[in-house]
């Protein structure tokens, strides 16, 4: 048991207490981030005449070194430290000797984890920002490929009206546009330095914060120290945004699992993306789509946990708090993960033109437009969709579609109908005349993916 407090014990801690206590098993994961917080605290400390330039020096050196072996595996971080901060302090004690055990002057853990969580959490949301803007690039070659490839559009499942693949996969691109603003707006709200805010209450040394708060990139230092050690928001924002793209994701997915199926054969996964089964031979299933809709669970179950841990804890750090991590870095990595697989998935995904088009060329997609012929040649909305109603029962019964019936037939319900119906309710007819902003029609279309473009190219990252 190697931990930083004790003088004030006549015991030994249980070892099942220490156990259940200790971190290290996951806040090794941010390493990385005590040290450099460990870094800008001392250089600070010395600026401010608490450490000498020497001592300084000499922990900078130790703690590199440190970082260094740590990186190369020669230094392992073992589970004998209670978490990170102890197993640096005591590593740097250990290499150095009494200069060393100056590093913690003017800091508690409280401030250390609360700066270590906010700059692990930095990074994540900068390295989901990178994946979003791959994504997105992927769906905008798409979209690009496909402004031609017409497909129906549902609602309730049910055909509706004709759009574009192109169209279709335009939605998640606004979708996932918004997830990044959505980071965006996180980052910089959580971009303030908790360092020097101590256990709750300051210190008594005159720390400068505005100094590490710069060494360290953030804006500024938080304006509360009590807040400082005791605020997860971010992290509570962060899950939400992170469960938001889970189900932007998984909505897609549930798309091309459909799509994927036998019934709808709108698309092939790659062999790459696919897997078998163990009985029965003829099966190519589309497990990543389903394991990422799934995952979906737990990122919003680390949401629900950590609002459900931090809502009964009085100010300022309690011990729950610990609980924000492991679940948080579980949610992290499996967004990191699904985003990336699905880019693969999609990249690699096969759009079959052909069988999305003579699906919408089946099942009345088209009967609106066939309606607003009537309306065009001055029948009321209201009669005109009546009109079409009955035609449309008149093809189920004879199991046709619109477009297969006679002038005959038309004139028979309406005599409003001429020959030039056939054109008009084509299904690249029904599409090209959708020309407002945000519609299919090809030219609505090809200024919307302009604009995207452009987007990507001036939007690279957020800091
Ligand atoms: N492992 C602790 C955490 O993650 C570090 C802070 C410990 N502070 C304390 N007062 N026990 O929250």
């Amino acid at each position: 048991m190697a931990q930083l407090w004790g003088g004030r014990f006549t015991k030994e801690t249980d070892q099942l207490v220490y156990n259940f206590n200790a971190s290290i098993t996951f806040d090794r994961k941010f390493y990385r981030q005590d040290i450099e917080g460990s870094m800008a605290h001392v250089t600070m400390l010395a600026r401010q005449g608490i450490l000498t330039d020497k001592e300084r020096d000499e922990i900078l050196a130790c703690l590199k070194g440190i970082l260094a072996d740590v990186e190369s595996g020669t230094l392992k971080i073992t589970e004998e430290y209670e978490d990170i901060h102890s197993f640096v302090e005591a590593t740097l004690i250990d290499r150095i000797g009494d200069t060393g055990k100056k590093l913690h002057t003017g800091r508690s853990r409280n401030d250390q984890v609360a700066l270590d969580m906010r700059l692990y959490t930095r990074k994540e949301v900068l390295a989901v920002d990178e994946l979003l803007k791959e994504l997105l690039h992927t769906l905008l070659n798409i979209m690009e490929e496909h402004v031609d490839t017409y497909m129906p559009g549902f609602t309730h499942l049910q055909k509706a009206q004709p759009v574009t693949l192109a169209h279709h996969v335009g939605a998640y691109f606004e979708m996932f546009k918004r997830d990044r603003q959505r980071l965006s707006d996180i980052y910089h709200r959580m971009n303030y330095c908790p360092l020097g805010a101590g256990a709750l209450a300051g210190t008594t040394y005159p720390l400068d914060r505005e100094y590490t708060a710069r060494l360290l990139g953030f804006y500024g230092p938080t304006l509360n120290s009590m807040d400082s050690v005791s605020d997860r928001d971010y992290l509570i924002e962060f899950l939400s945004a992170l469960s938001t793209i889970m189900m932007h994701l998984s909505r897609f997915c549930e798309e091309i699992i459909i799509w994927n199926s036998n019934e709808y054969r709108f698309v092939e996964i790659d062999d790459g993306y696919s897997t078998g089964s163990s009985i029965m031979p003829q099966k190519k299933n589309p497990d990543i789509a389903e394991l990422i809709r799934g995952k979906t669970g737990r990122v919003y179950g680390a949401l629900m946990s950590l609002l459900t841990i931090m809502k009964g804890i009085p100010l300022a750090y309690n011990k729950d708090m610990q609980e924000d991590k492991e679940l948080t870095f579980d949610a992290m990595d499996t967004v990191k993960g699904c985003i990336a697989l699905f880019n693969g998935m999609i990249s690699t995904m096969k759009f079959r033109k052909d069988v999305m088009e003579a699906s919408a060329k089946k099942g009345f997609a088209n009967a609106t437009d066939a309606a607003d012929y009537l309306v065009n040649h001055g029948v009321p909305f209201r009669d005109a969709h009546s009109i079409v109603g009955r035609l449309v029962l008149y093809c189920i019964d004879r199991d046709k579609a619109l477009d297969d019936m006679t002038l005959e037939e038309y004139q028979a319900v309406c005599p409003v109908f001429e020959q030039d119906i056939y054109e008009a309710i084509s299904l690249k007819t029904c599409v090209k005349k959708r020309t407002t902003l945000g519609a299919p029609g090809q030219e609505a279309m090809e200024r919307v993916i302009r604009e995207e473009r452009d987007y990507l190219e001036r939007y690279k990252s957020i800091s």
